[in-house]
């Protein structure tokens, strides 16, 4: 039973680590994204990060925010844009759409670890 019950724990605890967590943005994220982009605000960090969560699993699992350096992002984000709005036939995801997803993952991959 005991063995059981860890088991249960232990793919539980697989399967949650298939999708990236994404941290709770906080008035320190907004500091450091004002480094990058000026006018970065709360509301405007959680729209970035919710338009990520909502398009950017369609085809893959959601990356972590710091599997990739803002090098990185700056060029897969439109290019995911851009294949994500081809499947869909349709611009889901429009230019300001588009910076504010970037802005959200360069902020996030840029937190210190905890
Ligand atoms: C239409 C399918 C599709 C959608 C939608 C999509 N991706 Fe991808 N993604 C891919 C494929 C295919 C790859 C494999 C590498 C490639 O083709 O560049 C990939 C790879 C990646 C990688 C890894 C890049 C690497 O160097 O290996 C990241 C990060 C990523 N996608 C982010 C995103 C983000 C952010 C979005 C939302 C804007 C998104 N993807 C939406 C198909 C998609």
């Amino acid at each position: 039973m005991k063995s059981r019950t860890i088991l249960v724990f232990l793919s539980l605890a697989l399967m949650s680590a298939c999708n990236a967590k994404l941290m709770d943005l906080t008035q320190t994220d907004v500091e450091r994204g004002n480094t990058n982009y000026k006018g970065v605000t709360l509301e405007s960090l959680n729209e970035g990060k919710n338009l990520y969560q909502q398009n950017c699993s369609e085809c893959h699992n959601l990356k972590r925010p710091s599997s990739e350096t803002i090098e990185k992002w700056n060029k897969l984000v439109p290019a995911m844009v851009k294949k994500l709005n081809a499947k869909m036939e349709k611009e889901v995801i429009d230019g300001r759409k588009q910076d504010l997803l970037l802005q959200y993952l360069v902020t996030a991959s840029t937190a210190p670890k905890k």
